[in-house]
């Protein structure tokens, strides 16, 4: 047994992210991911990638997917990721993510991967017919972390699952390579007020692009009427809004609402129902829509401008991926020397 104590991550802070990029984003994107992006650029270096390998576990469209992706990247860019803080690139640009997949899917243990409840969900009953890649999914988003040395994840709470694997992952890595300190053990970041936005019409389930009723989310490209339609149609209960926090509590979908309220508006719900408290949805949907429409529309009108001129996008990507490679690739092949693979003599 050895004396020394094991030894810290000592690495520089890095904040990084990623997005699937299956299909239109909705405002459950932009208040639980993308805002919080836009905050954290500030604090230290950050990536944040477009997660096309990760869409590919479930069949994606060829002829659709890299547009799918640059609207990803509009989105981040109409809302404020700033390309010159954030390295914003497609996830399939930066090889070095495929590869140390396969080292981890070598480190992770399968008893792991069948505890993972997301794949539980997106596999359903027909578990045999999933690509193998929705199963190994977590063990590709650890190595999309790990390869940066990513300190800090910003994610919807929806993930704190994939990042404790990831953390699993790390630890064992270090120990099992004799590496104490070599992978960080990544903090997950998941407080803010959009952590959790559900659906319009259901408060029970989170809003989603694969759900099958549109009515069900404000997506980023929406007009203002369609927003505004969707608000006004939005499941609610005929009691006026609430004193406390404690009643809205017991009614999701009132709280969802509200919840949508006091995000857009940068306030919390405690204050948000102080304006509302027993109003009914008569006067708050219309309050929420013009609030809605007011903070997306730009957004939307933004992104609409962006991906009229792909070439635009395409540059800032390819700065992205160079920015990503320069600190990827040295993290592969200190890994690589740490599994024990050839390298020629010098
Ligand atoms: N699984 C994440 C989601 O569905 C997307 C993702 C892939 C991700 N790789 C990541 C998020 C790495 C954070 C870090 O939201």
């Amino acid at each position: 047994m050895s004396d020394t104590p094991p030894v810290v991550y000592a690495g520089p802070k890095r904040i990084l992210s990623g997005v699937q990029t299956s299909g239109q984003l909705h405002l459950g994107n932009y208040l639980g991911a993308i805002v919080k992006f836009v905050r954290l650029q500030e604090e230290a270096e950050c990536f944040y990638f477009l997660a096309d390998m990760h869409a590919i576990t479930v069949w994606q469209d060829p002829d659709k997917l890299a547009d799918q992706m640059r609207e990803v990247a509009a989105a981040f860019i109409a809302s404020g990721v700033d390309p010159a803080k954030a390295a914003i690139f497609p996830q399939s640009a930066v090889p070095e993510h495929a590869e140390l997949a396969w080292i981890f899917n070598c480190v992770a243990r399968l008893g792991w991967l069948d505890r993972m409840t997301q794949f539980k969900e997106k596999s359903g009953q027909h578990k045999e017919r999933s690509s193998v890649g929705l199963y190994t999914y977590p063990v590709l988003q650890a190595a999309d972390i790990l390869v940066y040395k990513a300190t800090h994840v910003p994610v919807g709470e929806d993930q704190k699952q994939h990042l404790e694997l990831t953390r699993d992952i790390a630890q064992k890595f270090n120990n099992d390579f004799g590496a104490q300190g070599f992978f960080p053990i990544t903090e997950p970041v998941i407080e803010g007020p959009g952590a959790r936005i559900m659906s319009l019409r259901d408060g029970a389930a989170k809003m989603s692009k694969s759900d099958p009723s549109d009515n069900s989310r404000i997506n980023l490209l929406d007009d203002a009427d369609a927003m505004a339609t969707k608000i006004r149609k939005a499941k609610t209960d005929p009691e006026p809004l609430p004193e406390t926090l404690d009643e809205l509590k017991a009614r999701p979908e009132a709280d969802n609402l509200v919840g949508i309220y006091a995000a857009l508006s940068g306030v919390t719900k405690a204050q948000a129902l102080t304006e509302f408290a027993g109003k009914g949805f008569g006067a708050f949907k219309p309050a929420l829509a013009d609030l809605t429409v007011a903070k997306l529309g730009p957004i939307g009108a933004e992104m609409r401008r962006l991906l009229a001129d792909p070439a635009e996008i395409d540059r800032v990507l390819k700065i992205g991926v160079e920015k990503a490679r320069a600190v990827a690739a040295p993290v592969v092949a200190d890994t690589k020397r740490l599994v024990g693979f050839w390298s020629p003599k010098p």
